[in-house]
């Protein structure tokens, strides 16, 4: 099954839980909340305490993508805010296995998120250790980016080395999805999509939101 993650970044935080059970009332399928610290990526936007206020605006999986130096320091944290799966870079991870190991002690679904320029082979010993894959489509830090075109062939890649292992890993896509992109997206075999501007930017939510769906 196919889904979308709503991606908050560019929601009005002013009116967070208003937007975030606009967006479910639209139709989204999860949350995707993106974590920056300022060091990995330039930008900062939001740590725990507002994960924790996110929990308590949906009932909806929060798909929580973590764009932090050490992310291991800040795992439980994540979790016990409500965190349903949980990405760490693997740029910035170099005890990987380990991490993975104890965001699913936590009870939370571990992700593996991976760099426009990271290869995928990175990934491949770990793959039946995680429950998602997700391939950065731009580089990260910013929503309203444009996709970059040569990531449609990591998708298919990817796609293909989880089905060749045979292993239960859904595969996500991050940055630049919309109504143009998605399709194509699809064809590579992406599992879940997650989208900031094309779903709050303009226009009304479910229309969006609708547009997307009927291209996944
Ligand atoms: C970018 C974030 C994305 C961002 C996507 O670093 O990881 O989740 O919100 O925004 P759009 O969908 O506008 O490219
Ligand atoms: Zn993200």
């Amino acid at each position: 099954m196919k889904r979308l993650s709503a991606s908050i970044l560019s929601a009005d935080f002013a009116r967070l839980a208003e937007e975030i059970r606009d967006v479910e009332e639209a139709g989204t399928d999860w949350i995707h909340v993106d974590v920056m610290d300022g060091h990995f990526v330039p930008n900062i936007t939001i740590g725990p305490d507002v994960v924790r206020a996110v929990r308590r605006s949906t009932r909806l999986p929060l798909d929580v993508h973590l764009m932090i130096e050490r992310p291991e320091r800040y795992l439980r944290e994540f979790a016990e805010a409500g965190a349903d799966w949980l990405g760490v870079h693997v740029e910035v991870s170099p005890h990987l296995h380990r991490t993975v190991q104890t965001i699913r002690e936590l009870g939370v679904h571990p992700v593996v998120t991976l760099n426009p320029a990271t290869p995928l082979c990175t990934i491949e010993p770990i793959l039946p250790d995680v429950d998602m894959v997700l391939l950065m489509t731009v580089n990260p830090g910013l929503g309203g980016q444009s996709f970059i075109p040569g990531m449609l062939r990591k998708v298919r890649e990817c796609r293909d080395m989880i089905d060749r292992l045979r292993l239960p890993v859904l595969l996500e896509v991050d940055g630049g999805v919309n109504e143009l992109t998605i399709g194509d997206l699809t064809a590579a075999g992406a599992d879940v999509f997650v989208a900031g501007s094309a779903v709050f930017n303009g226009g009304d939510y479910a229309s969006n939101i609708t547009a997307l769906k009927k291209r996944m």
